[in-house]
């Protein structure tokens, strides 16, 4: 077991992108994190020799593919025996691609139902315990287009609004020792994939903000979330106003 104090958050998918500033964010005001990945070791391991040289034995990180429920359950007991304690779960790993109707496999099912709800449900379930006992915090990263769907991305969309559900009632369910709530982002970071200028153009011509969000919004909102000690059940956009996008002009 390591040494030092202060909460610990573990955050899902952070060893790069907004994960990254989240866990970067609750670093600097004061948590040890837990770093979780998938694929990205070298990330991960970056991020936190970075951050432990900010502030010693500050920071770790634990591998499991979210997809595959015994490695879930050994990231959840892993979690809790590093500092012997967790305060705040951020449910942020995410697989994200098109599944166009008609080219709809099992394994896109497994992916990104997976990832993005199955996934933060065990993961939640089986750390209850532990922010039980800490009076700690969950929060999920929904997606503002459960609200406004984007084309092509019906398996992506239906395991977000999932986790948008699951939000509301691991609200009620965990109440009172959890509270639970979510971000919805809307264009914070292009996806990893290509994509042509004429989509993203489009795509900015469509936030009334008029610009991409950035990583910070995003982790300036956690900040928010995990000390509001009287919000539970709530999921807050942070999309510069594209969920209220109608295309219309005057
Ligand atoms: N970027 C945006 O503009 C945007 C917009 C709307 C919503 N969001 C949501 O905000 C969150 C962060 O967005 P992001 O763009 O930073 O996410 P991202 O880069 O697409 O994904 C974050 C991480 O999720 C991990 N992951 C995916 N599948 C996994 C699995 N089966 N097991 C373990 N880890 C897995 C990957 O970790 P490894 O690389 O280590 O494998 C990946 O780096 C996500 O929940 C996303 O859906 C983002």
């Amino acid at each position: 077991m390591m040494t030092d104090s202060g909460p610990v958050a573990l955050i899902t998918g952070a060893a790069k992108r907004i994960g990254a500033a989240m866990a970067t964010r609750l670093h600097s005001e004061g948590y040890r994190v837990i770093i979780h990945y998938g694929q990205s070791e070298s990330d991960a391991y970056a991020l936190v020799e970075r951050l432990n040289s900010a502030r010693p034995d500050s920071a770790t990180c634990l591998q499991a593919n979210l997809c595959n429920s015994e490695e879930v359950k050994a990231l959840s007991a892993n979690a809790v025996n590093v500092w012997g304690q967790l305060n705040v779960l951020v449910n942020n790993a995410s697989s994200f691609y098109p599944t166009p109707v008609g080219n709809i496999s099992e394994d896109d099912w497994q992916s990104l139902v997976g990832s993005n709800v199955k996934g933060p449900l065990f993961l939640s379930q089986a750390l209850a315990p532990a922010l039980k006992q800490s009076k700690g915090c969950i929060v999920n990263m929904v997606d503002m287009h459960i609200e406004r769907p984007l084309p092509k991305h019906s398996v992506y969309l239906l395991a977000k609004s999932g986790l948008a559900s699951l939000t509301q009632s691991l609200a009620i369910d965990l109440a009172p020792d959890i509270r639970v709530n979510g971000i919805g982002p809307g264009a914070i970071l292009w996806p990893e994939r290509e994509m042509e200028n004429e989509e993203k153009n489009t795509l900015l011509s469509s936030i009334p903000l008029g610009e991409l969000g950035k990583p910070d919004d995003i982790a300036q909102t956690l900040s928010f979330l995990v000390s509001a000690s009287y919000v539970t059940g709530q999921i807050i956009f942070v999309d510069g106003g594209r969920s209220l996008y109608t295309g219309a002009s005057a």
